[in-house]
């Protein structure tokens, strides 16, 4: 592991262009659960019940109710040096794009500024008939569902959801991150859902160094060039640790 760490280090020191790919893995350690794996969400809930186009129309006090305790959740816990480990770096290296699929928010409160949420944000509500997107962080909600302050129509989170496409500029924006990078590193994702579980291939078969870290192997781990597994916020700072200097 140790090894790993040095030779993941020397890699991201030579880089001046980074891209990063971050999944719930990451969020892990503030508390807030993953999808896949023992504890997941969608061991616990159906995600046709509650992440999806139909399911809001069904009963949108419902799907609303489960994001509104997903708010409450997110809302009660704090980046962790994973977070603020990359905040850190972002500031360090000329060139740097986060990709996410964590709706959380927690990369921005860490400090990162250049991101691109490929699965939308949980603190923004959608109107489903004039389109307004508004920043909204009550929790709980005055009302449930809430209603748009423009036009009194309904609601939806604005989240990607099953059966659901990605806005075509977020993908064109992480496709020139992933293009114009020296090293990919990919945190915390279980690499099951595209389009990102494809991403990281697309970075290899375009020549970039990738860097994987996560608490166990994945599907791709073999493709990619170092796969270290253990916990981000703990990888994460050493990682990017500067060496002191002594004069
Ligand atoms: P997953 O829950 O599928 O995968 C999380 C990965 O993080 C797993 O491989 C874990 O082993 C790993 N992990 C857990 N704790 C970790 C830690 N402390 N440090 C590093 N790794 C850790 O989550 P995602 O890959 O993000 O989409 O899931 C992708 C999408 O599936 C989500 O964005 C969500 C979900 O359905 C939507 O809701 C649209």
């Amino acid at each position: 592991m140790e090894e790993k760490i040095l030779e993941a280090k020397r890699i991201i020191d030579d880089a001046s262009n980074i891209t990063v790919l971050s999944g719930a893995g990451i969020s892990a350690e503030s508390g807030i659960p993953t999808f896949r794996g023992e504890d997941g969400l969608w061991k616990n809930f159906r995600p046709e019940d509650l992440a999806t186009p139909d399911a809001f129309s069904k009963d949108p006090k419902l799907v609303w109710e489960w994001y509104e305790w997903r708010r409450k959740l997110i809302k009660d816990s704090k980046p962790n040096p994973g977070h603020y480990a990359l905040a850190d770096f972002e500031q360090q290296v000329s060139d740097y794009t986060l990709i996410t699929q964590n709706i959380d928010g927690l990369h921005q409160l860490a400090g990162s500024r250049n991101i691109v949420e490929m699965h939308g944000n949980l603190w923004q509500i959608r109107c489903t008939s004039c389109g307004n997107i508004e920043q909204n962080f009550e929790v709980p909600f005055k009302e449930l569902p809430p209603l748009c302050k423009n036009c009194n129509s309904l609601g939806r989170p604005n989240i990607v959801w099953f059966g659901e496409v990605i806005p075509m500029p977020i993908i064109d924006k992480s496709l020139m991150a992933i293009e114009n990078c020296q090293v990919m590193l990919i945190i915390g994702t279980s690499g099951v859902v595209e389009p990102a579980a494809s991403m990281g291939l697309i970075a290899k078969q375009t020549g970039k160094t990738i860097i994987e870290i996560n608490l166990e192997p994945t599907p791709n781990s073999n493709f990619y060039d170092l796969s270290i597994n253990g916990k981000s916020g703990e990888i994460l700072p050493q990682i990017f640790r500067k060496e002191q200097t002594s004069n």
